[in-house]
């Protein structure tokens, strides 16, 4: 059984992934790390669990080592709003966090690394409608610009394959949508958000526009996909940097009529604030062919599929 290693183990993604991943490969072979927040109780008790900063190469070298790992998925980074408050921390995190970690891989032979790219990669230059695969990569935040670093370092890596001998893969995620896990300072978080407040106080006021459509995703096909593309085998991947990686686009207009259809009585007022220019430099809509084509990405949930389920979720956690 291959060991396996999730930098970020608690956050958005982390948290879900990990313990899919404890449940393929067996507990014990899946070590969760996280930096500074509390592992949840399931995390804690199904397998080994570690805290250390992913800026810091020797602790990750020790930490490796020591379990023989063999794939990692670094997952450690600030999320757009936050990126945007401290860029510096967001570089650092982000950028380096993935520079220490392919360095680290050379040198205890891991052979395979997932790193998570996002929408947050294109900006204001690139087409907002049916964004291809290979466009213009301008962003205008630090975290796009960490993001399309990253998908370069990548690219370099799996170009050199025969030198390097290290499998990295990667996907454009666009916003992720969960009952579960919470965001954090992201600029697609009011698609969660307005959820918890529907079902607690029956109203929300957006951040955003009611016309900002985006990209989004329901984390169990996430989940799915990023395991899909980790076990895909390498010579049908033709993308060397980073995947499309899509589902479905809404506004928040069509969100709040989707929640009142389950939830009559729900209402949502608009205060757009600096996270619309932020929405605004992303694309609406994202052309993920080339990853529906490689490796057969398929999404399950539409909108009113999700949103039925987030529903049903919520209220079933917080007892409602
Ligand atoms: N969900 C992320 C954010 O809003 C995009 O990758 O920052």
């Amino acid at each position: 059984m291959a060991k396996v290693m999730v930098i970020g183990a608690t956050g958005q993604i982390g948290s879900e992934l990990t313990i899919e991943l404890r449940k393929k490969y067996g507990g014990n072979n899946v070590v969760a790390v996280t930096r500074k927040s509390e592992f949840p109780k399931e995390m804690l008790e199904s397998g080994p669990c570690e805290k250390w900063d992913v800026t810091n190469k020797e602790d990750m070298k020790k930490s490796v080592k020591k379990h023989g790992v063999e794939i990692i998925y670094q997952l450690a980074s600030l999320l757009s709003v936050t990126s945007e408050k401290d860029p510096n921390a967001a570089f650092q995190i982000n950028l380096i966090g993935l520079k220490n970690t392919i360095d680290v891989a050379l040198e205890c032979g891991v052979k395979k690394i997932f790193w998570p790219s996002s929408i947050a990669a294109f900006g204001p230059t690139t087409p907002r409608e049916n964004t291809p695969q290979r466009t213009v990569l301008e962003p205008t935040t630090m975290y796009g610009v960490t993001k399309v670093a990253g998908e370069n370092l990548l690219n370099y890596y799996n170009t050199h394959y025969e030198r390097y001998g290290l499998d990295l893969r990667s996907l454009r995620y666009p916003g992720l949508i969960s009952w579960r896990a919470e965001p954090g300072g992201g600029t697609t978080d009011y698609a969660v958000a307005i959820f918890y407040e529907a079902i607690k106080t029956g109203k929300y006021t957006c951040y955003l526009r009611e016309d900002t459509m985006l990209p989004m995703m329901y984390m169990p096909d996430a989940i799915r996909g990023t395991l899909e593309l980790m076990d895909a085998p390498r010579e049908k991947l033709t993308v060397k940097g980073s995947y499309n990686f899509a589902a479905i686009s809404f506004t928040p207009k069509e969100l709040a009529q989707e929640i009142k259809k389950l939830l009559p009585e729900f209402k949502i007022q608009y205060a757009p604030d600096e996270r619309q220019k932020i929405a605004d430099s992303w694309p609406k809509k994202i052309d993920d062919s080339q990853a529906r084509k490689d490796w057969g990405w398929k999404h399950e949930y539409d909108l009113a599929k999700m949103t039925k389920d987030m529903i049903e979720n919520i209220r079933k956690k917080l007892r409602k």
